[in-house]
């Protein structure tokens, strides 16, 4: 006999009903209370049932939030359902994980901490069918409402006890950016040795063959900038949207910074590709790459703020998969 995973999800937060004397929140408490002395193994009325505590921050009131669900392990990952039984409303969890996806995930034998993405379309649909080969009751609360149920994954954050921490995809951009700091370094550092050394006379003392290492150099930092930019706008963030409503701000501006340095990235290559050694001031090139240095600071430290947990969590770097 199947373990059933029916779900259970009244949270402290949304349900707060008294209906006829039965005290849902007291319920609750009961029942996590009868969790966690029991390592998750549930007698009485839950008997043989997989459940899990997830604890969410509320939504409004910014505090810790413990809900009693039926938990299922898909891929490996920790799967919830925000089904409340069929009812027309989303559960008050899922509120709050749409508002903050950091959350705790009890299963009685293993605390973690993960973050939860919310498939969308053929992803959704694709795990749902999964979830009710489970679970069949799943489905009965999918046909009392007009509702689409959604499943939630729960991607740990962090390796498994006793596993070795696998690279994520975070942890690449991060070196990605790391490699491209000291790619623009070198270029400002090059435009410096000009303007520092030559002082007043940094035009006469412009060495003959800077505009050509400029430009090369130039080139390749550009040309990896764009590559890396364009590859998180079409791919990398709209995967994160998609599946992290809470990140959709951070990873709009995000974009708004990326145009931001394409313009800079512009004009440092017009003075570059203008540049005419013995003729030409170099301080203004040295300052479009400081302004660009700025720029780019900025953006690659609100960057790995903003989405470096949800990647490391989510994917493997490339080539760790
Ligand atoms: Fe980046
Ligand atoms: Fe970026």
């Amino acid at each position: 006999m199947g373990k059933k995973h029916e779900e259970h999800d009244g949270t402290r937060e949304a349900q707060s009903e008294n209906w006829a004397g039965f005290d849902v929140n007291e319920f609750q408490r009961q029942v996590i209370s009868d969790f966690r002395a029991n390592s998750g193994r549930m007698s009485g009325m839950f008997e043989g049932w997989t459940l899990t505590v997830l604890t969410t921050v509320g939504a409004r009131s910014g505090l810790h939030r413990e809900s009693v669900l039926g938990y299922l392990e898909l891929d490996g990952k920790g799967t919830v359902v925000a089904s409340s039984n069929g009812a027309d409303k989303h559960p008050g969890w899922y509120h709050n994980i749409r508002k903050n996806p950091i959350v705790t995930v009890e299963t009685g034998t293993d605390t973690y901490r993960a973050i939860a993405a919310i498939p969308q379309a053929q992803e959704r649909d694709r795990l749902f069918d999964r979830v009710i080969a489970e679970a069949p009751g799943y489905a009965d609360h999918q046909a009392r409402t007009v509702r689409e149920i959604p499943v939630v994954v729960l991607h740990r954050i962090g390796p498994r006890p006793g596993e070795d921490r696998v690279k994520g995809m975070g942890d690449w951009i991060v070196e990605v950016h790391d490699w491209l700091h000291e790619e623009l370094r070198t270029l400002r550092d090059r435009a410096d040795q000009v303007v520092v050394k030559g002082g007043t006379a940094a035009i006469a003392r412009t060495p003959p063959d800077l505009a050509r290492q400029m430009r090369t150099h130039c080139l390749n930092f550009c040309g990896a900038l764009t590559k890396h930019h364009s590859g998180e706008d079409m791919a990398v963030f709209p995967m994160l949207a998609e599946q992290f409503p809470a990140l959709a701000p951070a990873l709009a501006q995000l974009g708004e910074q990326h145009k931001v340095v394409a313009r800079l990235q512009e004009d440092i290559q017009q003075t570059v590709d203008s540049f005419v050694p013995g003729e030409t001031d170099p301080v203004r090139m040295r300052a479009d790459l400081e302004r660009l240095a700025d720029e780019l600071e900025s953006h690659f430290r609100y960057e790995e703020e903003a989405v470096v947990t949800a990647l490391n969590a989510t994917a493997a770097a490339p080539g760790f998969g």
